[in-house]
């Protein structure tokens, strides 16, 4: 099968990591792919902030994850049963689950299509990551980690103006365990019209 397909069908949110960093060779030709996301007017919004350090990832992952206000899991409606999600298991302590590198996606709070550009960086990082069998799994509530205390000290920080919001987080890292099969496809979700 062509090689982006089969990355395309293969790829999986992986909630389980182990301590070990990725290469940076290989997380440099990742970000180079979400550098390469199509963006609406070629404007190329999405700012890529990598963080690899393990306290300020556990800080914000906790902050992400006390964030969360949708609906826990019940016995047949859930995230994943092989790679629990913060709404599958209460006991998860960080939104982050322990990645060892966390991408934070920022994009100008002004901008109509700053999260659909935020979302193709992510799709194409997601994939060049599966494509080196590094794991990764995209987050939500970025925008409430960063407007935390510790959120607007880091954006002073690492120097991103308050006009950039951040859009969302892709966690990278490799996987600890099995990659799980995907839910059987939805029925009926491509209509072909004449
Ligand atoms: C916009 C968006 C936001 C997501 N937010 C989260 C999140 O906050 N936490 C999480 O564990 N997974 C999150 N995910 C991952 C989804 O749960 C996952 O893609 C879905 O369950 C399908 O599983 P798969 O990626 O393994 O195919 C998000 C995915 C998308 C597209």
């Amino acid at each position: 099968m062509n090689e982006i397909i089969r990355c395309m069908l293969e790829r999986r949110s992986i909630r389980k990591y182990k301590p070990e960093q990725i290469p940076d060779e290989e997380l440099n030709a990742v970000l180079e792919a979400g550098l390469y996301a199509p963006s609406a007017g070629g404007r190329q919004s999405p700012l890529i902030v990598v963080c690899q350090n393990a306290e300020t990832n556990a800080a914000l992952g906790k902050i992400n994850k006390a964030a969360f206000r949708g609906r826990m899991s019940t016995g047949n409606v859930y995230v994943s049963k092989d790679q629990p999600s913060i709404a599958d298991d209460a006991g998860i302590a960080s939104g982050f689950y322990g990645a060892p590198t966390v991408i934070t996606l920022f994009a100008p709070g002004n901008f109509l299509y700053s999260e659909a550009d935020c979302c193709m960086a992510a799709q194409n990082i997601m994939l060049a990551a599966h494509s080196l069998r590094i794991g990764s799994c995209m987050i939500a509530r970025a925008r409430d980690t960063f407007s935390s205390e510790l959120g607007r000290q880091l954006m002073e920080e690492w120097g991103i103006g308050k006009e950039t919001e951040a859009k969302f987080h892709v966690v990278l890292g490799y996987a600890d365990g099995v990659r799980p099969s995907p839910k059987p496809r939805k029925e009926g979700r491509i209509k072909r019209v004449l």
